[in-house]
């Protein structure tokens, strides 16, 4: 099986533009490649960088070098070269990002806001609606809450409707932020085997999850983060 996710040599470094341009290094030299059915985690301590690798995947951080290539439509894209009609049609076809936190759309209802990848694929909305209904109803989610804006709901609540936003399309590449960190254990399990299934249907996945077991449920394979971690006071020292 082909890869469907590669990064070659990336680097990260923040630029602070409110302090004078200060370089804040987080990682260099990272090359990945994941396949169809496999599961990559990320793991290393807080701050070593896992947000920003998966940041820089989905294309929402520029990386300051190397690649990132996504094959999408059975050709390579390559995020930073790509004109930003064509990243929108890769991340709507082919690549999902289930964030930590769920950035909530005023006043439009749970319902709606699950279907929405669906609609934008052309789905009808009633087509849209009753999927997004059987992915809020696997995650738990108590119906009563379908018809309203999740801006009010727990953190628990909020993350499962952007789980079942960013899997319900089954993107062939799928990147997950602490998916399962605000859930209790019977919905952690629910999310186990959800991405045990998206990696059963040939999806290659890319998460960091702070709860070993999930981890060790899920995963494939580990990448250190932290091995490729640049401390601010080694940038630019000759080692
Ligand atoms: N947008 C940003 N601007 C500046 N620094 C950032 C930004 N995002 C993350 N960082 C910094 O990059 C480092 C890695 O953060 P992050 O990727 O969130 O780590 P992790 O997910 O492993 O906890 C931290 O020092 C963090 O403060
Ligand atoms: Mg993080």
């Amino acid at each position: 099986m082909n890869p469907l996710i590669e990064a070659i040599s990336l680097s990260k470094t923040f630029t602070l533009h409110g302090r004078g341009g200060l370089q804040l290094p987080v990682f260099a030299g990272i090359d990945l490649s994941v396949r169809a059915g496999e599961c990559l985690a990320l793991t290393g301590h807080s701050g070593s960088g896992k947000s920003s690798l998966l940041r820089c995947l989905y294309g929402n951080y520029g990386a300051s070098s190397g690649e990132v290539r996504i094959r999408h439509l059975g050709d390579w894209v390559s995020l930073s070269g790509a004109a930003p009609r064509e990243v929108a049609d890769v991340r709507r076809r082919t690549l999902g990002y289930v964030s930590q936190f769920l950035r909530v759309i005023p006043r439009v209802a749970t319902l709606d806001i699950v279907a929405e990848p669906l609609r934008r694929l052309g789905h009808s909305a009633d087509e849209a609606r009753a999927q997004a209904a059987l992915w809020l109803q696997r995650l738990n989610l108590n119906e009563r809450l379908w018809h309203l804006p999740p801006a009010t709901f727990s953190g628990g609540e909020q993350q499962r409707v952007n789980i079942a936003h960013g899997m319900i399309s089954a993107p062939p590449v799928l990147l997950l932020d602490e998916p399962t960190a605000s859930l209790d254990g019977d919905n952690r399990r629910v999310v186990v085997e959800l991405i045990r299934a998206a990696r059963e249907q040939g999806s290659a996945v890319i998460g960091i999850f702070h709860d070993d077991e999930v981890r060790e449920a899920v995963a494939t394979r580990l990448l250190d983060v932290e091995r490729y971690r640049l401390d601010a006071s080694m940038a630019g020292a000759v080692p």
